[in-house]
């Protein structure tokens, strides 16, 4: 139960290019925030598809310039267990179309190639320190970027999955009905806990999904529909073809 308004805003654009321009505005609007009021701008981001237009345009000079990559530090969400170098990386892709081409960003990857169990662990606890949190508390990020599936799920939460309940725990491990099926995930009360949440769908496949999303008096039983930020903001931007499933 949620005791305060909670504050979503949806923008439609045109086209999957849109959509990234609209993403990159937000995002350099929370920095901007970020850095005023703290000095630092923590951001996690997600895998998938979705966000390589997002993350070309921001390695783009036009929109690098505008962001104090210094002051920046870049975390993930979710990540496969995978090797950094393997396709399917979050961490590789976002290297490659973004942090490679960015000097002085500091950046923090999940260790798709450990033990699952022992990477999840890793990451809560290299999360803790960072955060410089007590045993109960959780990390807030000021921008968290997701994508949704057409299942419904959101990061490596996958419907009916045991991650959905988890509240100890930052970071679990989670064996997925998706390729590749060994996942590393921030927990929900986490995701909930940024400043700015994200969340990009591009797509007709998506649109059911994005209706649940946005239908917030349905039964909560899709993992995206979960996604209700603590006390910070829910952002959805969506292509006209997600929005429409036409
Ligand atoms: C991942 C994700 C995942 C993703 C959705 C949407 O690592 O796969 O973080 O939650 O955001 O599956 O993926 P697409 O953008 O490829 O549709």
């Amino acid at each position: 139960m949620t005791h305060h308004p909670m504050h979503i805003s949806l923008y439609v654009t045109p086209g999957a290019d849109a959509l990234a321009r609209q993403a990159a505005e937000l995002i350099i609007e929370s920095c901007e925030q970020a850095i005023t009021q703290r000095g630092t701008f923590c951001i996690a981001l997600s895998g998938g598809s979705t966000p390589v237009t997002l993350f070309r345009l921001l390695a783009h000079p036009e929109y690098a310039h505008r962001m104090p990559w210094s002051n920046i530090r870049v975390y993930w969400v979710d990540e496969r267990c995978v090797g950094p170098d393997h396709e399917q990386s979050n961490y590789g892709i976002a290297r490659n179309e973004l942090l490679h081409r960015i000097a002085a960003t500091k950046f923090y990857r999940m260790k798709g190639e450990q033990q699952p169990e022992d990477a999840a662990q890793g990451y809560d606890a290299l999360l803790r320190k960072h955060f410089a949190l007590h045993d109960t508390e959780y990390p807030r990020f000021d921008c968290l970027l997701l994508g949704v599936g057409a299942d419904g799920h959101t990061a490596s939460l996958f419907p009916d999955s045991d991650a959905l309940k988890e509240t100890k725990q930052l970071v679990v491990a989670q064996h997925v009905p998706a390729h590749p099926a060994n996942r590393l995930t921030l927990t929900l009360p986490v995701i909930n806990n940024a400043r700015t949440i994200i969340a990009m769908a591009s797509g007709r496949d998506k649109h059911p999904a994005v209706v649940r999303a946005l239908s917030l008096l349905a039964p909560h039983n899709l993992p995206i529909q979960q996604i209700m930020p603590h006390t910070g903001r829910l952002v959805w931007v969506v292509d006209e073809a997600a929005a429409r499933g036409a």
